[in-house]
């Protein structure tokens, strides 16, 4: 079975997916499946690699990336225009070579539905979720609202489009300062806590525009949304063999390191920000967390694997703050660890995606 294992990608988390992509290859089964390594440069040369894997990992804080050297791939196919102008034949040939694909890509260009379209076009299987469910996650405000619409509790949140926050700016901050009190201002399709700001005071004008502004610098579609105080607890959830309910991980909860306000980039990749799994909670609301984890991915229509992140609020509610349909897959990531404390290691995990994308 052929395995083409993509990551790396256009998106601010290229470095994350590579590092996710180096511990994911360094377990594949390759008795079982032949593995075709493509790296996805930051400006979207594709690329067949011959890479050591225990290179694609953080060292001494330093991230990798994807070299832009090595036989690149015929994907000019789809650069603008010559996608159409080529038989439909040869599309599938290009990645219809490979049994499965295993896109490792977090964030735009990868975890947001366009390479999931590729792959639906070209007639190629792969893990995780579909176009439509891919595309909706990425997008923060697309997702609390159809989680709010299937009854999920979310916190509350406001959208900043393009056009507001150039047309009608002074509405826009009037509608901000009803939140009130903290408020994380994010690129609405980013991940790893890339381009998100903490604003202590939503009525603090200055501090909200250099937020918005910092958001912007990664998408123009931003999405404020109210602290929320409690604490940070995730799930794990897998698409289940036998059509049955999505299994749901034992939860977990982070602990950020000391020195980070929030769950930042650095707090989450290069410091001592720790996990506990499971999280120390009630049965009873572990319980719930689990149906409410199995509940968004159904929300979603998820299909492989998500990891749902929620609130448990100091009053008692939990919040669904997201849900990512790529999940980091680095050794530090909870993904893999919650999994392995609910008795699927990593190599088994690995190949249960593998498995799941093939049924
Ligand atoms: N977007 C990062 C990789 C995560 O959700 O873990
Ligand atoms: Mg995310």
């Amino acid at each position: 079975i052929r395995v083409a294992v993509v990551f790396g990608g256009r998106s601010s988390e290229h470095e994350i997916s590579c590092v996710t992509a180096g511990s994911v290859l360094s377990v594949i089964d390759t008795e079982r499946y032949e593995v075709v390594p493509v790296g996805i440069t930051r400006d979207g040369h594709w690329r067949l690699v011959d890479v050591d894997p225990s290179e694609l990992a953080i060292v001494d804080g330093r991230l990798p990336s994807v070299p832009d050297t090595g036989p690149g791939l015929a994907l000019a196919l789809i650069t603008p225009g010559a996608f159409l102008e080529v038989a439909p034949e040869a599309v599938p040939r290009l990645l219809g070579q490979v049994d499965v694909v295993l896109p490792l890509l977090h964030g735009p260009f990868g975890e947001d539905g366009t390479l999931q379209g590729l792959l639906e076009l070209a007639e190629v299987r792969y893990a995780g979720a579909g176009v439509f469910a891919s595309a909706a996650s990425m997008d923060k405000v697309f997702m609390k609202a159809l989680l709010t619409g299937q009854g999920l509790k979310t916190g509350p949140y406001l959208a900043v489009s393009d056009r507001a926050w150039t047309r009608d700016r002074k509405r826009v901050l009037d509608n901000i300062a009803t939140l009130g009190g903290v408020v994380f201002v994010k690129p609405a399709r980013a991940g790893s806590s890339i381009g998100i700001s903490r604003v202590p005071d939503a009525t603090d004008t200055e501090a909200v525009v250099e937020a918005v502004e910092a958001a912007r610098a990664h998408d123009p579609k931003v999405i404020v949304e109210a602290g929320i105080r409690g604490r940070e607890i995730e799930c794990g959830v897998l698409e289940s063999l036998d059509g049955g309910e999505p299994d749901v991980s034992l939860p977990a909860e982070i602990h950020v390191a000391e020195g980070y306000d929030f769950y930042d980039f650095e707090a989450k990749y290069l410091s001592s920000s720790s996990l506990s799994i499971p999280a120390d909670l009630p049965d009873e609301v572990t319980r719930r967390v689990r149906r409410l984890a199995a509940d968004a991915f159904e929300a979603l229509g998820c299909e492989g694997l998500a990891r749902v992140d929620f609130f448990y609020g100091d009053d008692g509610e939990l919040y669904v703050n997201e849900l990512n349909t790529l999940p980091g897959f680095t050794p530090s990531s909870a993904f893999p660890q919650m999994w392995a404390a609910s008795g699927l290691d990593y190599p088994a995990l690995v190949d249960r995606l593998i498995r799941t994308a093939l049924n």
